[in-house]
């Protein structure tokens, strides 16, 4: 006998666990399919920021308890350049805030809320393979191989996942940026209460937070670095310098990893019954902040064209679902872009676009317009225009 459900879901990220979250709240039946342990998916760190419209979105669905709880409202952000620091007021220039809060506390309630829910998520079942026109799953758990039949699937599963390869007809728009990062969790208080983002001669550098105790710290790194050219003694010292913190008290490292930064976009996000979401359609350089929040957008998107399908049977919204994410994408991708050329060293360090960095940087906290554009796409960029309205959602039979 072969196993039946509504929407097989690949991957247990954001973009997966939001998805089986929202169909659930309209009676739609999901499994989420997870290679990794619940351990490993809980301890992932990743990113830290959440726009205004993602967090929103955590609240309206019933999943933003703790996030509000917990989370650290932000009303800007630092730019540091040339030995100076100048504020960006988000607040003050758009009315909204963002929230500081890591994507493994977003999985963690979102992981409990599935449970709570009597929700099926498979941890250690890695799908092998998905049939986009049969909507057929199959996957090992156990050592065995198993099959699920869904009416539709939701690949959520990341950048190397199952899901880009079943994509077919697809145009993939790719662009390579010449650096990495390198990013360190240390238990060591914040630096500053807001994060601070910082160009220097050295290189671009990241001060951010995960609570009064911990910091989440950045540096630009080449693109081939190895992780054994950085002693703790240089990842402090370097931290210092580019963020212009000469006492920035150095504390245990508690993570470390070198992440490349590369921007994918995949067109259209659907091949027959399998919809891609998240990183699996979409890969930002993390400069922006937009990759969670533009993974839980798509899913917003995502879930009311699945559930209008269940309920009416019309596959409108459904075809419309790529185009319905294009703008907010590339405009993200855009956003993301810019924030990376615009504080990030080149790689053959030429003097030119050193000062002409300099003079964009000058520009944007100099000018209310550039401030501005600068502030409305970091609290927005990914998430607006997406509108959950929680009466959508009831009603529907299981
Ligand atoms: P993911 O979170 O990647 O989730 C995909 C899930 O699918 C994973 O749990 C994976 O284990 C699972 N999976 C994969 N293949 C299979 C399979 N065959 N079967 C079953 N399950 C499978 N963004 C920022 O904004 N700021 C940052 O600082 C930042 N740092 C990052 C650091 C790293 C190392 C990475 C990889 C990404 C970072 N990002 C950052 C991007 C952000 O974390 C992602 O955009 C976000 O995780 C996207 O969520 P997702 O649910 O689409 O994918
Ligand atoms: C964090 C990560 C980012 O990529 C960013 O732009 C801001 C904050 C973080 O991990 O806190």
């Amino acid at each position: 006998m072969i196993e039946r459900t509504q929407v097989a879901i690949v991957g247990a990220g954001p973009a997966g666990l939001m998805l089986s979250h929202l169909l659930d709240l309209a009676g739609v039946r999901s499994v989420v399919f997870e290679t990794r342990d619940r351990a490993y998916v809980e301890a992932r760190v990743r990113a830290g920021v959440l726009e205004h419209g993602a967090a929103e979105l955590l609240r309206a669905s019933g999943a933003g308890a703790r996030m509000d709880r917990e989370g650290l409202v932000h009303r800007g952000i630092y730019l540091h350049f040339a030995g100076a620091r100048h504020h960006i007021d988000f607040d003050e220039l758009t009315g909204r805030t963002i929230l500081v809060y890591g994507q493994q506390e977003v999985v963690k309630d979102l992981i409990a809320g599935r449970l709570e829910a009597g929700g099926d998520v498979r941890f250690e079942a890695e799908v092998a393979a998905v049939d986009a026109r049969l909507g057929e799953i199959r996957y090992l758990q156990d050592q065995q191989e198993r099959f699920v039949q869904a009416d539709l699937v939701g690949a959520c599963d990341g950048s190397h996942g199952v899901g880009r390869r079943a994509l077919e007809g697809v145009s993939v728009y790719e662009h390579v940026h010449p650096h990495s990062w390198l990013g360190i969790l240390a238990r060591t208080p914040p630096a500053s209460e807001e994060l601070i983002y910082a160009y220097h001669d050295h290189g671009f550098a990241l001060h951010s937070m995960r609570s009064p105790e911990i910091s989440r710290l950045y540096l630009q790194v080449s693109q081939d670095e190895d992780l054994a050219g950085w002693p703790e003694e240089r990842i402090w010292e370097e931290l210092r310098i580019r963020l212009g913190e000469p006492s920035l008290p150095q504390g245990e490292i508690l993570d470390v990893g070198i992440t490349p930064m590369r921007s994918v976009v995949v067109e259209p996000m659907q091949t027959a019954r399998m919809f891609v979401a998240g990183d699996a359609a979409h890969i930002l350089p993390p400069t922006g902040a937009k990759g969670m929040n533009l993974a839980l957008a798509d899913v917003a998107v995502l879930s009311v064209a699945m559930v209008e399908w269940f309920r009416s049977g019309s596959t409108a919204a459904l075809e419309r679902y790529s185009q319905d994410c294009a703008n907010r994408v590339w405009r993200a991708q855009r956003f993301s872009s810019f924030m990376t050329s615009l504080l990030h060293r080149d790689a053959e360090g030429d003097p030119f676009e050193h000062r002409l960095r300099l003079a964009n940087l000058a520009y944007t906290v100099g000018s209310r317009a550039a401030a501005a554009s600068l502030a409305e796409n970091y609290v927005g960029a990914a998430t607006d225009g997406v509108v959950f309205d929680p009466s959508l959602f009831n009603g529907v039979a299981r």
